[in-house]
């Protein structure tokens, strides 16, 4: 997808009710379309969300010899050929568009072949930090070549096996596991990740569903090498990261009470869930369930005042994605919001501390930028202003939930990127938007 300079204005009032079913999550298609493809015979992707980062990783295996094709039920069915099946490119690159996932996770893959592949990304992607996989991979072996300062285009030369390693990483960071995770398939023994706090378990878990030899042991996870994974029907629920957008809306406009279908509620990834509670959110969790392996959960949003809190480097990993839309609740907390430990928000899809800071600051919040987060001053008032996404899908969706409750019309510039993780973004918040 080419993004346009298609702007969107959010005229403001009214509340959100009814129901809603929030698209699939990002993270668990990405990992599902790797660990079929990887699978000796056809998985089935049900319900995957089929959004343009997504898509990227289902390209790059296609392009790597790989069938994945819709079924008439929207599902993807994935004809993997095993660990040791994949093609070399024909292709000068594998184009990983703005996907940090597709092209962090991939390249686990690509460094245990024996072909070397080119890899590249939007600009955005182009900026973002790729030392933190090029260091572990070069470590297990693959010949590695970056743009000066480690950003990509990377080139890797894989290397059959790879050397087992037992890798340290200075970042708590689910792409980053995954990516040795994934790498650690094709060595010699058995491959060691820790993170200085835990991240989002979803390759651990399905790994483990495939067949994988895995052990997790807090924020240390081992894998043993040359598996042979198993193809599955993969059922993926609802993303937390982009139901969180109607959660905020919900507790923020008058009048709203909205219940959110299916949401998976795993807790490497219900931080967003705590500190809305912490602030006085009422949250009802009306039916759980086991679903592919991951808890999923109705959950009951009603508007409510909520109070300002403190969170940090703790719960960052549990909630890294929602900080935009967090720091948009905050403004109308009553008192202080800090947010701390929050710096890797600075090397997302944008540097979100900074546009968030200015784009809620135009709309008149109270909210000053710290080197690893904000701190928020509420409650403020928002009026209606004249925002960019920067190409950001995270940031158009807090923009849009903003101008809801602003006074007069919010007119966000970039607002087609919502299609990188939530391509009924627009129609869905329309369909639940009731006026008084
Ligand atoms: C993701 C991990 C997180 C998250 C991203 C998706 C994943 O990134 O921000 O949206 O699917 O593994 P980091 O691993 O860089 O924290």
């Amino acid at each position: 997808m080419t993004l346009s300079t298609s702007s969107r204005v959010v005229v403001p009032g009214g509340a959100l009710r009814g129901e809603l079913r929030p698209p699939p999550d990002k993270s668990i298609t990405h990992r599902a379309v790797f660990l079929s493809s990887l699978a000796q015979g056809t998985s089935r992707i049900v319900r995957p969300l089929s959004a343009d980062d997504c898509e990227r990783s289902a390209e790059a295996f296609r392009t790597l010899g790989i069938s994945i094709e819709t079924n008439p039920e929207g599902d993807w069915i994935v004809v993997g050929r095993g660990l040791y099946g994949l093609r070399e490119p024909r292709a000068d690159h594998l184009y990983c568009g703005n996907s940090g996932t597709t092209l962090r996770l991939v390249s686990g893959v690509l460094a245990g072949q024996p072909f070397s592949t080119k890899l590249m990304g939007d600009k955005s992607l182009s900026g973002r930090p790729m030392a933190r996989v090029v260091d572990p991979l070069t470590a297990m072996g693959a010949d590695i070549t970056a743009r000066k300062g480690c950003y990509a285009p990377l080139r890797i030369h894989g290397r059959r096996p790879l050397r087992a390693v037992e890798w340290i990483s200075p970042v708590a960071s689910a792409q980053v596991k995954s990516c040795v995770l994934l790498a650690g398939l094709y060595a010699d023994g058995v491959t060691t990740v820790e993170e200085p706090l835990r991240s989002r378990d979803h390759t651990e878990r399905m790994m483990a569903a495939a067949g994988v030899r895995l052990t997790v042991d807090e924020r240390r996870v081992s894998v043993q090498g040359g598996p042979s994974l198993k193809p599955q029907d993969w059922v993926v629920p609802s993303d937390i990261s982009s139901a969180a957008f109607f959660m905020v809306g919900a507790l923020l406009a008058p009048g709203s009470e909205l219940m959110l279908r299916g949401v998976n509620t795993n807790p490497t990834r219900d931080g967003i869930v705590e500190v809305l509670e912490k602030m006085g959110a009422g949250i009802q969790r009306e039916r759980s369930l086991v679903s592919g392996g991951e808890p999923v959960t109705d959950l009951l949003i009603r508007h409510r005042g909520l109070k300002g809190v403190t969170f940090g480097a703790d719960i960052m990993p549990r909630l890294v994605d929602e900080v935009p839309i967090l720091a948009l609740a905050a403004t109308q907390a009553q008192g202080v919001t800090e947010i701390r430990g929050a710096a890797e928000l600075r090397v997302k899809e944008s540097d979100r501390l900074a546009h968030i800071a200015r784009g809620l600051s135009k709309m008149g919040a109270r909210i000053d930028e710290l080197p690893d987060g904000l701190r928020i001053e509420g409650p403020t008032p928002l009026r209606g202003a004249r925002l960019d996404s920067a190409g950001d899908h995270r940031l158009a969706m807090t923009f849009a939930v903003a101008g809801l409750i602003a006074e007069g019309e919010t007119e966000i510039a970039n607002a087609d990127c919502v299609e990188i993780s939530f391509p009924t973004f627009w129609e869905d918040l329309e369909r639940v938007r009731v006026q008084s």
